[in-house]
């Protein structure tokens, strides 16, 4: 049995008082905190062997070389890739989407063609979908939701034609917390002949992710979003399609060998990492991996169930919120959006800060999901992670009582 109460104290930041108060933070969808052997693992980093990566004929560049490397292997075994040729590290997600975006799509797609893409998404995944359509003369294709909160797979299947090049969907809704049924999505558009990008930025860290299980072409997560460093990204990408990507940025380390007019790019994936990477944070990303694999992630998925129905259960008392939760709510991970009637979702957060509690509102860089599926302006919203517990709940209830009492 894990003791969830334990791992809060490996969390130094949740010692902080905010506005005096002890903090309560509920915003994991945008970043999550850091455990001390990831904040420990950067100082060690820079006090101990910090060389430059793949360059360095030397001892210490030799350890920070293994130590980068050794990253990468072990997010092949946390994703059951096949090998760390299909690991590449980017600045984050978003960085991930737009390689595939520029280094696949553009080379692919030709006006008429169609990309994929459902009501979900956040700018992640669709802003970069926008931009090749825009250059191509591509078409975007939305896949609207059911009430019942699933994707309308009719549709879905249904929009499937001989121009469509790409599937984009994510994995995990940032705002509603919805699960979509990744393997159904691929398995359609892979007898449709078309390749699916899976965007990972909600579910790496919070649910087991099997890349040759779900058959998924493209995958992309960031760090930060899993106990991670800021500015490390991963994008997953099989083998043969990676063979045949073509970089999209250049310079030193993605080369084999460079004369005066023409270079010999790299092989897999340094082909895809030009510059120097950001390798003390991609070394103590390990440490985030290690400390996911120790709790496990079924454990994780089923204690931030727990919390999102202790959560559901309370909210649904209280009178004046709107809750944006699907009817079939055994689809959704550990996020609520909602909003308290007549106030606005700014205002809301802006109270709860008072009262040391984090939670995030507004657009939640999903503008249409919010604007055109929830017809709303902004929604505050709550994300839970392996930290939180029922307390943090509680005085969530309290915070939103406040609100309450200021604008009655
Ligand atoms: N997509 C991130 C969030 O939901 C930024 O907050």
């Amino acid at each position: 049995m894990i003791n969830f109460k334990n791992i809060k104290k490996e969390f130094p930041i949740l010692k902080t008082k905010v506005n005096g108060k002890d903090l309560v933070y509920l915003d994991n969808a945008a970043t999550t905190q850091k455990p001390k052997s990831v904040i420990n693992k950067i100082t060690e980093v820079y006090e101990n062997y910090n060389a430059n990566v793949h360059r360095g004929i030397y001892s210490l560049s030799e350890k920070s070389t293994e130590m980068y490397e050794n990253t990468r292997e072990n997010i092949v075994k946390f994703i059951n890739a096949k090998s760390i040729k299909e690991i590449v590290f980017t600045r984050n997600c978003t960085e991930s989407i737009n390689l595939v975006a520029n280094s696949w799509a553009k080379n692919l797609c030709m006006p008429g063609d169609e990309i994929i893409v459902s009501i979900l998404e956040h700018h992640s995944n669709l802003v970069p979908w926008q931009e090749v359509s825009k250059v191509k003369g591509a078409k975007l294709i939305y896949v609207p939701l059911l009430k019942s909160g699933e994707l309308d797979m009719d549709f879905f299947i249904n929009s499937f034609s001989d121009r469509t090049k790409l599937v984009c969907v994510t994995g995990m809704s940032n705002v509603l917390g919805i699960k979509t049924d990744l393997k159904r999505i691929i398995k359609s558009a892979h007898q449709n002949n078309v390749k699916v990008l899976v965007d990972a930025a909600q579910l790496a860290g919070h649910s087991i992710i099997d890349v040759q299980d779900l058959d998924a072409d493209f995958l992309a997560f960031s760090s930060h979003k899993m106990l991670g460093p800021t500015g490390v990204g991963v994008l997953y990408a099989k083998e043969e399609i990676l063979e045949e990507m073509y970089p999209y940025i250049f310079g030193g380390d993605m080369i084999r060998s460079v004369d005066k007019e023409n270079s010999v790019y790299a092989d897999l994936p340094t082909r895809f990492e030009a510059g120097t990477p950001n390798f003390a944070d991609i070394i103590a990303f390990d440490e985030a991996l290690k400390f996911l694999n120790d709790i496990g992630l079924e454990n994780i998925e089923k204690y931030e169930r727990n919390l999102f129905l202790y959560a559901k259960s309370k909210l649904e008392k209280m009178k004046n919120l709107e809750l944006y939760i699907p009817e079939n709510h055994e689809i959704c991970g550990g996020i609520i959006s909602f909003n308290v009637l007549g106030v606005h979702a700014h205002d809301v957060a802006s109270i709860l800060d008072q009262e040391g509690i984090c939670i995030r509102a507004g657009m939640l860089c999903a503008q249409p999901l919010v604007k055109d599926f929830l017809k709303e302006n902004a929604v505050a919203r709550i994300s839970f992670y392996l930290y939180n517990d029922e307390e943090d709940v509680e005085k969530l209830v309290t915070g939103l009582e406040k609100v309450t009492r200021i604008f009655e």
